[in-house]
Formats: C-alpha cells, sequence, structure tokens
C-alpha cells in the first residue's frame, strides 16, 4: 500500500512525509557506491532500511552481509571482519574468510558502528581508505569492493568530540548521513504498520481493530519503535481471531494517558530525573505544536486549528519554542 518501492521480500511501510522523503532522497543515491550512515534509536528499522538500499542497488544480485559491532571483543570482532590465515593463531588451524572478504562486489551493513573498539576503527579505517585488506597472518593484500552502510544509535559527532570515535573513520561512513525519526514522531505510520503486521502474522483471517485500541497504540510513546510495536501486534494477534479491542492491549499501552505519552516523547525532559512544573509545562506545550505541524504536514494555520488557537497566538509560541517550520 505505502511501499516506496516493491522489492522482494521488503515491505517497507511509509506513510509519513519525513519517512517518504527520506526514501525518496535515498532511491536517488542508491545506484552511486557511497557509504551511508544511518542514524536512529532502537527498533526504528536501521536494518530493514540497510535492506532495502541494498536490494534496490545494482548490487542486489550480489551478497548482503550484516554483523552487529557491539558485544564482541575485539580480537573475534577482527577475525569475523578480516578473517585470518592458517596457523595465525594457535586455533587458527585452517584459513577463514573474513566478512569483508564474503561481501566482496556486494554490500556490508555494519550495525553498532558507535561500539566499536578503537583499535578495529583503525583498521576499519585503512580497509575504506585503501580498498584492500589483508587477512591476520596474511601478507597479500586482498582487493575489496564493497558499499558499506553503517548504523548508529547515537549521534556519532558526539563521539568524536568525546575522542572515542576517530574522525577519520567518522567522515569516510558519514558520506550519507540518513536520520532515521523515532515511532513517536510519525504517529501516521502507526495504522498502516498495524495492519502489515496483523497481515504478517496472521496472513489467513481478516482482523480488525477498534477504534479506541488504535488510538490507544497511536499515542502510546513506543520507547522500542517498530519493533516494540510489531511485538505487540504478534502478542495481540495470538489472541483473537476477529476484532481486536482494548482489553486486547498490554496495560502500559492501554493506561497511558495522552499528557503521559507526549512528555515521554520529550528525551530530554523525560530522562533528567528532576522534572519541574515549568520544564514539563515547555515539554508539552512544545511537543503539542510540533505534533500539530507533523500532522498537518508543516502547514501553520490547520495546526494552529487543530489546537484551538488562533494563528497569532500559534506563532507567538513556535517563536518562544524556536520551532521555526520554513513551509508557511
Ligand atoms: N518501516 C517499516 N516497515 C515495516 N517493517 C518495519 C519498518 N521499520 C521497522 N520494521 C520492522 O521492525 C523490526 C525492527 O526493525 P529493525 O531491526 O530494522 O530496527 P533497528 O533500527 O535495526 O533496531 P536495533 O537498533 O535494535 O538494531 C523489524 O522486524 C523490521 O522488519
Ligand atoms: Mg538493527
Amino acid at each position: 500500500m505505502f511501499n516506496i518501492k516493491p522489492v522482494e521480500s521488503i515491505t517497507l511501510i511509509a506513510k509519513n512525509e519525513t519517512m517518504r522523503e527520506m526514501l525518496f532522497r535515498l532511491d536517488k543515491i542508491v545506484d552511486s557506491d557511497s557509504s551511508i550512515l544511518l542514524i536512529g534509536e532502537t527498533g526504528v528499522g536501521k536494518e530493514i532500511i540497510a535492506e532495502y538500499i541494498h536490494r534496490t542497488s545494482p548490487r542486489s544480485q550480489r551478497p548482503f552481509v550484516k554483523i552487529g559491532l557491539s558485544a564482541m571483543p575485539a580480537d573475534l570482532l577482527e577475525s569475523e571482519l578480516f578473517g585470518h590465515e592458517k596457523g595465525a593463531y594457535t586455533s587458527a588451524s585452517h584459513e577463514k574468510k573474513g566478512l569483508f572478504e564474503i561481501a566482496n562486489t556486494g554490500t556490508l551493513f555494519l550495525d553498532d558502528i558507535d561500539d566499536v573498539p578503537i583499535q578495529i576503527q583503525t583498521k576499519l579505517l585503512r580497509v575504506l581508505e585503501s580498498r584492500e585488506m589483508m587477512r591476520i597472518g596474511g601478507t597479500k593484500p586482498i582487493p575489496i569492493d564493497v558499499r558499506i552502510i553503517t548504523a548508529s544509535k547515537v549521534d556519532l559527532k558526539e563521539l568524536v568530540n568525546k575522542k572515542i570515535f576517530r574522525a577519520d573513520l567518522f567522515y569516510r561512513i558519514n558520506v550519507v548521513p540518513v536520520k532515521i525519526p523515532p515511532l513517536r514522531e510519525r504517529r501516521d505510520d502507526i495504522p498502516p504498520l498495524v495492519e502489515h503486521f496483523l497481515k504478517h502474522y496472521k496472513p489467513d483471517k481478516k482482523i480488525s481493530i477498534n477504534n479506541e485500541s488504535l488510538r490507544a497504540l497511536v499515542s502510546y510513546s513506543w520507547p522500542g519503535n517498530v519493533r516494540e510495536l510489531r511485538n505487540v501486534v504478534q502478542r495481540m494477534s495470538l489472541y483473537t481471531d476477529s476484532k481486536i479491542k482494548i482489553e486486547d492491549l498490554p496495560p502500559e499501552i492501554r493506561n497511558e494517558n495522552p499528557v503521559e505519552s507526549l512528555i515521554k516523547a520529550c528525551n530530554k525532559c523525560y530522562v533528567d530525573g528532576t522534572l519541574k512544573f515549568d520544564e514539563i509545562v515547555k515539554c508539552l506545550e512544545s511537543n503539542l505544536l510540533n505534533e500539530a505541524l507533523q500532522n498537518t504536514n508543516g502547514n501553520q494555520t490547520r495546526a494552529a486549528k487543530s489546537l484551538g488557537l488562533s494563528l497569532s497566538t500559534f506563532r507567538d509560541k513556535l517563536k518562544k519554542y524556536k520551532l521555526y517550520c520554513p513551509k508557511n
């Protein structure tokens, strides 16, 4: 329904304007070999988008190889990425290809690049610069032709400033940075995603969802983003073969009131344990303005109306919170 480009085995739902613009921008550069850095919170869809890029690129018939770089000791990670020659170390009883070699002529997706140890960063940089690599214990350089897609949960620039991420590697991988918004900032994607997951989990049943439940799903803050939504829909679909009702939703979603979810939508304010009345009010106001603008595609007149405010009051508040909207 809202697929951007039909790709075999991938259905990417994107009704939200920001998401669609992001995907259209991506479509323009998929044919190039430029490195892409996907930035977004957990569960926003970094991996599915990486796969979409690969499947729509001229490399689609070549390998797509992914690896999560977190939670792996540096030695093991090095051998996974670059492979080793027989006898490179005592346990290396035979030669092993690394993922760079396996992905050769295709795409290599390096997930959680923000967690990669500094010594591996240096090695990665060398491969990306020279377009060749050496297995551990090897002496002969192997030419490498891979498109690199990386993903990060945090703003890598901050890690560069803190000197825990190499600036030169950052510039190499950050050729095309792509921010994937959290689900709470694109709530119009929630209904089509629910429909998509219901079809996926119960393909032979027509399950519907009543308005009250859909409203609760749309106003929930989704800290785990699309993955959390997918899991909730999977669980709900286990319990019914016909219509999902509010009692079928998990309590945290059923009970969350809209004010609570708006506060949670503000990462800064919510994470900060020392909430003050003024901060909550500011947070609520600016979130309400933002949401109204998003729901009306940046149209200030309609956004003001949807909040029951006059256009001048709405604009004063935009100015107060420095929320500038270039569309009108
Ligand atoms: N736009 C979308 N359309 C359809 N399915 C989606 C979409 N975005 C995410 N998903 C699904 O949601 C789940 C989580 O997405 P994915 O694994 O790509 O997130 P992620 O950003 O890589 O998460 P993490 O940071 O935790 O690794 C997957 O099952 C994925 O297929
Ligand atoms: Mg992922």
